[in-house]
């Protein structure tokens, strides 16, 4: 679809979901889900900078899907390897900037590995920014940011009035837009504790589609439905 005439998000929210179902419905394996949709993912992202939106953020694994069968944690684990290594190297050459947000804690050192220099090896690229939410929570995002200025605080750094908006902005993970247009797929109508600081003005769209079938065309209708709306921003 030709998208010249849209108005594009600045910066667009992914909550991959239903790659579990996906495949139960085919009588195959939730890690066969998890394949399909890291194959999704490349298609789409590709599809996705080509359309010049210039900001992305993904759902890829929560803080509490550590909560799932050390088997299917794992296998995540290696496919978010093999995902970095490989699937990405396109994006790198589209000159896609790609950064964490989440906590370091509990991902295995070779995932760590295998994420720091992604973010490495794209760190000075212009042409898009891709913002990949690992081991990621809402609630402990913000749990992270208030103990960071507690500290600072502390230090003598600032003091209590010098705590505005912009600053807790500067303290979140990652310093991004605010999220215009936030998709979560599988047709679950939450936001799953995805981004919830940055998603206060957010559109949100909720398609049936389980992620691994959410292709380009689910997109372009995602994008047309965008249009649509009338944000207004509590003003009238
Ligand atoms: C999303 O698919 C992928 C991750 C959470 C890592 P699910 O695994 O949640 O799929 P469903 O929701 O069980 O179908
Ligand atoms: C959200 O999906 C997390 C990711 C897509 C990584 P979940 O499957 O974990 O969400 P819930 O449990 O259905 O809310
Ligand atoms: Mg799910």
């Amino acid at each position: 679809m030709d998208y010249t005439n849209l108005v594009l998000p600045k910066h667009l929210g992914i909550i991959m979901d239903g790659n579990g179902r996906w495949a139960t419905e085919k009588q195959l394996t939730r890690s066969q889900g998890h394949k399909a949709g890291a194959k999704n993912l490349k298609r789409l992202l590709t599809y996705i900078y080509d359309k010049k939106i210039p900001c992305v953020s993904i759902y890829a694994f929560s803080t509490e899907n550590f909560k799932r069968d050390k088997k299917e944690v794992d296998y995540l684990m290696k496919l978010f390897i093999t995902i970095f290594q490989k699937e990405f190297l396109s994006l790198k050459e589209k000159g896609v900037k790609v950064v964490f947000s989440g906590r370091k804690e509990n991902i295995p050192k070779d995932v760590l590995n295998a994420m720091e220099k992604l973010e490495q090896e794209t760190k000075d690229n212009k042409q898009g920014i891709l913002n990949i939410c690992l081991n990621y929570g809402g609630q402990y995002e913000i749990v992270d940011m208030t103990q960071k200025i507690v500290e600072q605080i502390l230090e003598g750094k600032i003091t209590k009035e010098e705590i505005t908006k912009e600053w807790i902005e500067k303290n979140l993970y990652q310093q991004l837009p605010p999220l215009d247009f936030v998709i979560h797929t599988s047709g679950e109508l939450r936001t799953s504790n995805f981004m919830i600081y940055q998603s206060a003005y957010a559109e949100y769209y909720f398609p049936k589609t389980y992620f691994p079938d959410f292709n380009e065309e689910q997109l372009d209708i995602a994008i047309l439905e965008y249009n649509k709306r009338k944000r207004r921003f509590g003003g009238n």
